[in-house]
C-alpha cells in the first residue's frame, strides 16, 4: 500500500498517473477500468443515495470489480475530509491465510462463495467465487471474502457452498478481517493519494458520522 500527499491534481493528470501504473499494454481502456461514467468515479455522500456506497452507512469489506472485471489496484484521491468518521479500512488476506491452521486451510479450499445483488449503482448480478485464490502477479494465496451487505440500500446476498458449517467459518474469517493484526483504518486528509492492491487487500469504510463532506476520486487500475 502506498500513501502520499498532493496539494491538487486535476482529473486529467490523475487519469494519466493512474494509467502509468498499469502493467497492461494498449490504450486507456486497457489500463483503467471504465464504467458508464468513464475511468474516474467521484465519490461523495448523497442525501438520496440508491446504493449504500453513497450513503453515510458503513461499507462492509469487499474487493472492487467482483461483478464485472477485477482491477489489479485502486487509486483513491481525497478532495475533502472534515470531521470524525469515514476512515477507509483495509484488511490483508494473505496474512489472514497464513494465520489459519492446516485444518482451516483445507476447509477454506472447499468453499465457494455465491454473491447476488441488484444493479442499482454501476454493478450487479450473480457470481460464484472460490474463497481461496492465487494472486495473479505474486502467486501468493489470497482470500476472496466479501461481507454480506445487510442494508435497505442495495443489499448483497451471500450463500456459502461446499462445507456444512460455512456460516461459522465465515464468522471466524470476519473476526479476523476486523482484527488489528490484519486491518488498518486510514483517516483521510484532503490531498491524500492512496494506492492499494485489490487482490491482497479487501477494503471497506467506517460510517461517515460527522464527516459527510468526505469526497474522493477513485480510479481502478487494470
Ligand atoms: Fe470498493
Amino acid at each position: 500500500m502506498f500513501i502520499s500527499k498532493y496539494k491538487y491534481i486535476d482529473d486529467e493528470n490523475l487519469i494519466e498517473y493512474a494509467a502509468s501504473l498499469s502493467q497492461k499494454e494498449g490504450d486507456l481502456r486497457d489500463k483503467l477500468l471504465h464504467w458508464d461514467f468513464g475511468p474516474l468515479m467521484n465519490m461523495s455522500y448523497l442525501t438520496n443515495a440508491a446504493n449504500y456506497l453513497f450513503s453515510a452507512e458503513k461499507v462492509p469489506f469487499h474487493w472492487d470489480g467482483a461483478f464485472y472485471k477485477e482491477p489489479a489496484s485502486l487509486l483513491f484521491y481525497c478532495t475533502e475530509s472534515n470531521g470524525e468518521g469515514g476512515e477507509t479500512i483495509f484488511s490483508n488476506t494473505e496474512k489472514i491465510w497464513d494465520s489459519l491452521t492446516t485444518e482451516q486451510k483445507v476447509k477454506a479450499e472447499k468453499i465457494t462463495m455465491i454473491y447476488r445483488t441488484e444493479k442499482k449503482a454501476h454493478y450487479g448480478g450473480e457470481i460464484r467465487v472460490p474463497l481461496v485464490q492465487k494472486h495473479p502477479v505474486s502467486g501468493k494465496t489470497i482470500l476472496r471474502i466479501a461481507e454480506r451487505v445487510e442494508t435497505s440500500l442495495n443489499p448483497v446476498e451471500l450463500i456459502i457452498e461446499g462445507v456444512s458449517d460455512g456460516e461459522e467459518f465465515y464468522e471466524l474469517l470476519r473476526e479476523k478481517l476486523y482484527s488489528p493484526e490484519f486491518m488498518i483504518a486510514h483517516k483521510w486528509e484532503r490531498g491524500d493519494l492512496l494506492i492499494c492492491d485489490n487482490f491482497t487487500y479487501l477494503h471497506g469504510r467506517n460510517p461517515l458520522q460527522s464527516n459527510l463532506k468526505r469526497s474522493f476520486k477513485r480510479l481502478q487500475i487494470l
